[in-house]
């Protein structure tokens, strides 16, 4: 188990903190649905877009690097949406075996159509795979939108289906001011803490894999 940022090559967002907090108090309730106002509406309530624009291509080359992914494992991403990782995680590894799993009927309808066929819906508490199936599960920026006691559930769930690898990044922060950042821009987390009260909960789960934080810059 460690701390590592494997999407240090993600490309900084540019989230418009100021005008998102003053939406934020009407909007937090249509983004949970994670519907199409969340993926593809407006920027108040989610993504303002979320199109395919290659930008997890390097996270997928980190994840095969660090981890060694090579043609045969099996690979899971719990909160997939549309199955971007996915997607360039098979062109970075050929011959890997992908499978995605989200909340969010909206996101899989519009599932990349290479991955359609191995994305299902669910709840990331409850996934629907064998003890030990995945050679990595990786989920980011997912389990912090359940409720406690369902995170812990879901981190039990990512170490059960995982025979070797896990990767969580999830919501935090490392100063007070990104902290109220945080909590004026967000709109979906029920559940976030400093890096101490993740590892708490990680303990807690049983959660043994590697992981790292989204901070609000
Ligand atoms: C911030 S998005 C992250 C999507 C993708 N992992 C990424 O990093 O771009 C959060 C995702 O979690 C999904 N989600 C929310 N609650 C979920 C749950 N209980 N089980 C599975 N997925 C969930 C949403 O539908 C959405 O796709």
């Amino acid at each position: 188990m460690s701390e590592i940022n494997l999407l240090d090559r993600y490309p900084r967002s540019c989230r418009d903190i100021a005008s998102r907090a003053a939406a934020v108090a009407d909007q937090r309730e249509v983004a949970k649905r994670f519907g199409r106002e969340y993926f593809d509406g407006d920027r108040g309530q989610g993504y303002g877009g979320y199109r395919y624009d290659g930008r997890w291509v390097p996270i997928a080359e980190r994840l095969r690097d660090h981890y060694g992914l090579a043609a045969g494992q099996r690979v899971l991403d719990v909160g997939c949406a549309k199955g971007f990782l996915l997607h360039d995680l098979r062109r970075v590894v050929p011959g890997i075996c992908v499978a995605g799993l989200d909340v969010s009927a909206y996101a899989l309808g519009q599932a990349m159509d290479d991955v359609r066929g191995s994305v299902v819906r669910g709840s990331a508490e409850r996934l629907p795979f064998a003890s030990r199936a995945f050679d990595l599960v990786v989920s980011i920026n997912t389990v912090h939108n359940l409720d406690r006691p369902a995170c812990v559930e879901a981190l039990r769930e990512i170490e059960r289906v995982s025979r070797r690898h896990r990767y969580v990044q999830v919501d935090s922060w490392l100063t007070d001011e990104q902290r109220a950042k945080f909590e004026r821009w967000q709109l979906t987390a029920a559940t976030y803490s400093d890096p101490e009260g993740w590892r708490r909960l990680f303990r807690e789960a049983g959660y043994g894999g590697d992981y790292y934080w989204t901070i609000t810059e």
